[in-house]
């Protein structure tokens, strides 16, 4: 019996964020993953990617229902998870070749997502790669009505949250020795932004 909590969209973007996955990430790469929720991305990729080693992470709230999930479902290449607020916890040492993390840009406020490229940065070498997934706006113009309702819903229960714009995701990647390589179109206007340590 399956009594854990899973998040319906995470149950239905894995499959195609998969597949790009299985493209981008060198076989036996070491993972990072930020804002690992209930670890529904984490069980599947893992198990789907034996060769890779992947480490979740959650800020402290969150961890046990990931710890829980990781603990029942998790393979041998699953690491224990993490306690990681971008804006308020240590890193993991690392380094690791890849740091992953779905949906959670618009999510953590704009200063949590500097912190993110600041954390992403000091634990990928040269040549690692920082991989967002989720929804974003392009040159500030909202990619569907859905996206743009999501991001007021957002915004009016938290004026720090809502959607990023690609253009300052880029500019931040600068600033923190990073270029963007790739900006994949994904099913539901959702994207998977590439960025490139160097
Ligand atoms: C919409 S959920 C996405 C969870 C999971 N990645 C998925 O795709 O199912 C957003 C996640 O971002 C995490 N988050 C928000 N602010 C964060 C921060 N400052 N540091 C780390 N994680 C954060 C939340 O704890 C939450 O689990």
């Amino acid at each position: 019996m399956n009594d854990l909590p899973s998040a319906p969209a995470t149950e239905r973007n894995r499959y195609p964020i998969l597949e790009q996955l299985k493209v981008l990430l060198p076989e036996n790469a070491q993972v990072l993953e930020i804002g690992s929720g209930l670890g529904q991305h984490a069980v599947f990729f893992s198990d789907a990617m034996p060769g890779i080693e992947w480490q979740p992470s959650e800020r402290k709230p969150e961890l046990p229902s990931l710890e829980m999930r990781v603990a029942r479902q998790g393979g041998a290449n699953l690491k224990r998870p993490v306690q990681l607020d971008v804006q308020a916890d240590p890193w993991p040492s690392g380094p690791f070749d890849v740091v992953f993390t779905a949906n959670t840009a618009h999510i953590m406020s704009w200063l949590g997502v500097k912190r993110l490229f600041e954390g992403a940065a000091a634990v990928l070498p040269a040549g690692g790669m920082l991989i967002i997934y989720g929804p974003f706006t392009l040159d500030g113009q909202f990619t569907s009505s859905g996206n743009l309702a999501f991001d007021r819903d957002l915004r009016s229960q938290d004026p720090e949250m809502g959607l990023r714009d690609v253009t300052d995701i880029d500019k931040l990647g600068k600033n923190h020795h990073m270029v963007r390589i790739s900006r994949i179109d994904m099913p539901a206007n959702n994207m998977l932004l590439v960025l490139r340590r160097y």
